[in-house]
């Protein structure tokens, strides 16, 4: 169900696109900010939501940039894919692309055979199309991207959202759907292949990269009147971590859904795969969500805040109360002490490695199906690494030692340089999952291994 939008969308006036002279079919994102559009549903049944997504060559406009890329169904973020928890999902994944591809379900606990992960096969070839089918067991903010040359694919602009409503949440004035993505012009990248999208149009380590908001650079939103906002963000950057400040933060959700009580932090971290649900309550006053300076190579970093978005309301009145959300209020799990798997973080200058090894090369570790298990993550690098397990959420035990406030459940984390973090897990489905860092070129780089869940 989608709540309804008190929205007016406007662009901030950045005067007319520098390639005018193009032709227009070339330019694919239409002017004024917007959520992405929404899957059609093919399935008129209730609790089932099928979809059709063509992934396909597809220009690329961000701010003063035209950029060779992809696409799904010809928008960048692609289509949001909007369900109920229960539900079923059903998606066809056509190939238009000139390359294999996948679709993989980032933070989902879902069959091994529908993850996408592929990378003990081709994948989908091109001009062929692959069907999954499997039901939502949790409601959240999740995303969709290829995982087959990950770091090129998405860096082209292959991803959406999947968000899964939990019906006793409360509806708000408007939902905002952010997906967030830095964009940087391919100078010294190699040679584009034919259809384009080579190199890395984002920004690579260490470069000033774009940040862009669903495809549009620093959007002003305007809004009716004043209004309780529920923000969803999606980093799909292939490797820019945003470091967000506003005023009255408030935090609903993380990467699997509600946390266990409205947190309030000062500053909002959220690395490449992250998600992260937002509650905004604005007024007459309006609000700025800033970005401050931040690398996964030195945490804070020099330089001025910019703003990401502003929100603004075309009517007078102050900020409205917030929503009553159902939190579970669940406490943080002890630690058992003990681990049963350690994993360590280590590498530089394009070589990654996990426990010493490099992508294929790796060692499978295996734990039970169902049984809890805790893993130690240790990042022994110069350089943060956002860890995700594919298959499982994990629950955050402690870092460098401390638990955290509450009860932190999530599918990607960032280790922090020399971090050593203890997570839990209770895998509920068998397969051979893929354990890696979503810096996507260090997992292209080796920083990905399997964690083998048995029967
Ligand atoms: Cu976002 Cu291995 O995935
Ligand atoms: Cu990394």
């Amino acid at each position: 169900m989608t709540p309804a939008l008190l929205l007016t969308l406007a662009c901030s006036d950045r005067g007319p696109p520098p390639h005018s002279e193009e032709d227009p079919a070339d330019s694919p994102t239409p002017a004024g900010w917007q959520n992405p559009a929404e899957a059609e549903d093919l399935d008129p049944a209730a609790g089932v939501l099928e979809v059709r997504l063509r992934a396909a060559p597809q220009a690329q406009q961000v701010g003063e940039l035209l950029l060779d890329g992809y696409a799904y169904n010809g928008q960048t973020p692609g289509p949001t894919l909007r369900a109920r928890v229960g539900d079923t999902l059903v998606a066809t994944l056509d190939n238009a692309l000139d390359e294999a591809t996948t679709v993989h379900w980032h933070g989902l606990e879902l069959p091994y055979a529908m993850d996408g992960a592929s990378w003990d096969g081709g994948g989908v070839a091109p001009g062929a199309q692959a069907r999954v089918e499997f039901a939502l067991t949790h409601a959240g903010t999740f995303w969709y991207h290829p995982h087959l040359n990950t770091d090129r694919q998405v860096d082209g602009g292959l991803y959406g959202v999947l968000i899964v409503e939990d019906p006793a949440e409360p509806t708000p004035d408007a939902e905002l759907v952010l997906v967030l993505d830095d964009w940087s012009a391919p100078e010294a990248a190699p040679a584009p292949p034919p259809h384009g999208g080579g190199g890395s149009p984002h920004g690579a380590e260490g470069s000033e990269g774009t940040w862009a908001v669903n495809g549009q650079v620093q959007p002003e939103i305007v809004l009716d009147g004043p209004a309780v906002v529920r923000a969803r963000l999606v980093n799909a950057s292939n490797s820019g971590v945003l470091d967000l400040r506003w005023e009255d933060p408030r935090q609903l959700a993380s990467d699997q859904g509600l946390l266990p009580a409205l947190a309030t932090p000062e500053r909002l971290i959220l690395a490449p795969g992250d998600r992260a649900e937002l509650e905004w309550r604005v007024g007459e006053q309006g609000l700025t969500v800033w970005d401050h300076p931040y690398s996964h190579t030195g945490g804070e970093a020099l330089g001025e805040p910019t703003p990401l978005l502003t929100l603004r309301t075309a009517a007078q009145g102050p900020p409205p109360d917030g929503l009553d959300w159902p939190f579970g209020g669940a406490a943080p799990s002890a630690d058992p002490g003990g681990s049963d798997l350690v994993y360590t973080f280590t590498g530089d200058a394009g070589t990654w490695l996990i426990n010493g090894e490099a992508w294929p090369d790796v060692t499978w570790q295996r734990i039970p199906l169902g049984e809890p298990r805790v893993l130690e993550l240790r990042n022994l690098s110069a350089t943060q690494h956002p860890f995700h397990v594919h298959g499982m959420a994990f629950e955050v035990l402690t870092v460098n030692g401390v638990p955290p406030p509450a009860r932190t459940v999530e599918d990607t984390l960032n280790l922090g340089i020399r971090d050593t973090v203890r997570v839990l897990v209770r895998p509920p489905y068998a397969g051979a999952w893929m354990l890696h860092c979503h810096i996507l070129e260090h997992a292209e780089g080796g920083m990905m291994t399997v964690l083998e869940v048995t029967e």
